[in-house]
């Protein structure tokens, strides 16, 4: 579908195929994305059902039909209308916070496929989860399952909780999304994880059902997770000489995306091995939970934005473009590169930019050193936002956030409206007299 434009741009495409060229121009689906940007203005997150089931079925197809629980992290992406599309499909989800629990079952989610991880749960939230019957409580710590029995035992429920081994492994990753390591705040230390086990058996109200452990993101190496399941197994097997059976074991997310040449494993590569360890070491019947993110939606959503000015520099060209880093955090906050395709390739000298937006920072960037053929109110679409894109969005620069839509073969949905004006200060207020 590319024609010779189109692979003339700096690269093509990430190589989802339901973002592609034709005649020149940038199509999600079957729809154009300028048609889009007209009719929904920019900036603005449009993404693609079809990429996204075709994310989902390449855990399915792994699956295989195995006993095998794949929760959406759903902090990725957590638009009800795609948090709805995944409960349809049949998936569990791994939620961080009371807010995800209630957008979960708001769009539909099964509360026993939910799995509540993260290091701060607060009291209202373990007795919501109590309350709703999720399958299980990632533990990070001894206070927390200290907290979690005492909220357990108030409204008489027993509380199933797996420990969040932190296995010490690298994952090779950024720092700041590298979880997995000695020094990080996650995890309980595999040093401590049998007598924190032994100690959870002693509670009344809390239920053991798993083990569990979550390295990092963007991994695109399976040795790590190699490294991690090794010392899980080594830890099972002394599990079961205390006489601790495991319902699952849940090897968390972190499969990486292709932002630009990355070769990632396939989700078999992972499951796969897994499978194959437990059901060597006497594990069969123990089932496999994973909770993959950015895998399942990254690649299946793209920011567009508007060319509001073209500005020379002494040493640089700027491309000033409505989306900021309130819009996509990301390049700003781990220097990491998103594609950017122009939406109509025009034939014509190119020049080499830099995308930047209007925010009042010189860490404002998209794109770094692209070259286009564009001029003032062209369109740009910066590729793989799908994941940790409009859910790290903010108001920064009292910007109103960016319209979200779903593209769905030809036809499209408004999945959240822009945000106006007003809203930007609905919450606030002058108090009186002073
Ligand atoms: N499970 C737990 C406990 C997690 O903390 C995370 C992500 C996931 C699963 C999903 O990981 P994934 O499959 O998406 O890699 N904002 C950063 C990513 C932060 C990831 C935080 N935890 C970014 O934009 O790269």
């Amino acid at each position: 579908m590319q024609n010779h434009l189109a692979n003339s741009t700096d690269r093509s495409p990430v190589g989802v195929p339901h973002f592609h060229y034709s005649d020149n121009a940038l199509y999600v689906e079957q729809l154009a994305v300028k048609a889009l940007a007209e009719q929904h203005g920019t900036p603005l997150y449009i993404y693609s059902k079809a990429a996204l089931k075709a994310a989902w079925d390449r855990y399915q197809e792994a699956v295989d039909g195995r006993d095998v629980l794949v929760c959406y992290a759903m902090k990725a992406n957590s638009n009800l209308a795609i948090l709805n599309l995944f409960a349809q499909w049949g998936a569990g989800f791994d939620i961080v916070s009371g807010g995800e629990l209630a957008r979960a079952l708001k769009a539909g989610a099964d509360p026993q496929k939910i799995i509540f991880s993260g290091v701060g749960k607060q009291a209202w939230e373990i007795k919501k989860a109590l309350e709703v019957g999720i399958k299980c409580f990632n533990v990070e710590s001894i206070p927390e399952l200290t907290l979690i029995q005492e909220v357990a035992s108030a409204i008489d429920k027993k509380a199933p909780i797996s420990l969040r081994i932190n296995p010490d492994v690298d994952a090779k990753t950024h720092p700041y999304i590298s979880t997995g390591l000695k020094d990080n705040k996650f995890g309980i230390a595999m040093e401590d994880a049998l007598a924190t086990y032994e100690h959870a058996m002693t509670l009344s109200h809390v239920e053991i059902v798993g083990l569990d452990c979550h390295i990092g993101s963007q991994i695109t190496e399976l040795a790590p997770y190699q490294d991690a399941l090794a010392r899980l197994l080594a830890l099972m097997d002394q599990l079961k000489t205390k006489g601790i059976q495991l319902k699952h074991l849940d090897i968390g997310g972190g499969l990486g995306i292709r932002y630009l040449d990355e070769q990632v494993p396939h989700p078999r590569d992972l499951i796969n091995p897994t499978l194959e360890a437990l059901q060597a070491r006497g594990y069969a019947e123990v089932q496999l939970a994973l909770e993959p993110g950015r895998s399942l939606v990254g690649n299946s959503g793209i920011l567009v934005s508007e060319v509001l000015f073209l500005k020379q520099g002494e040493s640089k060209s700027f491309a000033i473009v409505d989306a900021a880093m309130n819009d996509l955090l990301r390049p700003t906050l781990y220097d990491v590169y998103h594609g950017a395709l122009a939406v109509e390739l025009k034939a014509g000298d190119k020049r080499r930019y830099d995308v930047v937006g209007p925010v009042c920072e010189s860490g404002d960037w998209l794109a770094k050193d692209r070259d286009f053929a564009i001029e003032p109110s062209a369109l740009i679409a910066i590729e793989s936002a799908g994941a940790y894109g409009f859910v790290m969005s903010s108001q920064y620069n009292s910007r109103p956030r960016a319209a979200e839509v779903l593209v769905d073969g030809d036809k499209s949905y408004v999945i959240r409206r822009r945000e106006t004006i007003e809203e930007l200060f609905e919450h606030e207020t002058i108090p009186d007299g002073i």
